[in-house]
């Protein structure tokens, strides 16, 4: 059976399932299917989740925290509202030194988990794509570390390539367990792939905010 017809298939059941789970993208699969296998988002949890428009991974995240926990989105673009207290979502840049506080100033207490989808604009030229990935998932990890707590998690994308593992060596300076994923919802043909870093190294955090 030819590849790019599976792909097609594949694509098109993520994105009916979400639309009959009235999720906002198919995108949510991505993170729940790795939240399921690595219980990284707990019940009570806050979780920050940079470049999170239109907001699918905020519903799953959501779902695992509870009302005991807490969901901020937040992204260039608006997201439409949520109507539970506990889902906050504002607009801003989260590469822009403004960008920690204004989150800080909405989260109840340090955040137990970061999240990041965040999508560069894409060139089509490979190189510059994947460099502005690894850029991105880069200034999401040094905001992390000023947002979460000892022990935290992080999960990011990032795309294969030959700078994913210099940023693999940087994650592992700051958290105890690295893995690179790749979630059955994610195309097989797209180079996008997600690291999920857990365990942030209390060294590491104060490091970071001396
Ligand atoms: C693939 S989408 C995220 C999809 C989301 N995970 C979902 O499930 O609905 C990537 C998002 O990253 C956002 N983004 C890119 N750079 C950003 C930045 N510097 N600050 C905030 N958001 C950013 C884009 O605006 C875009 O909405």
């Amino acid at each position: 059976m030819p590849k790019a017809w599976i792909q097609d298939r594949k694509r098109e059941y993520y994105y009916k399932k979400a639309k009959a789970e009235n999720y906002r993208s198919r995108a949510t699969y991505k993170l729940s299917q790795t939240a399921m296998k690595y219980r990284f988002i707990r019940r009570g949890d806050v979780v920050v989740d940079l470049g999170a428009a239109p907001g699918s991974w905020i519903q799953a995240a959501r779902k695992i925290v509870g009302k005991t926990g807490f969901v901020l989105g937040v992204d260039l673009k608006p997201i439409e509202p949520f109507s539970h207290e506990y889902v906050r979502t504002i607009i801003a840049d989260f590469t822009e030194p403004e960008a920690l506080q204004q989150i800080l100033d909405f989260l109840p207490r340090k955040a137990d988990v970061v999240l990041s989808d965040a999508s560069p604009n894409i060139s089509g030229v490979w190189e510059v794509d994947n460099a502005r990935q690894i850029d991105l998932a880069a200034q999401a990890l040094e905001l992390t570390l000023s947002l979460l707590r000892p022990s935290g998690n992080f999960f990011v994308k990032v795309f294969e390539g030959n700078m994913l593992a210099g940023f693999v060596r940087t994650v592992k300076k700051h958290f105890e367990v690295v893995n690179v994923i790749k979630p059955k919802a994610s195309r097989a043909k797209s180079s996008e792939m997600y690291l999920l870093a857990m365990d942030l190294k209390t060294d590491s955090l104060a490091e970071e905010q001396s």
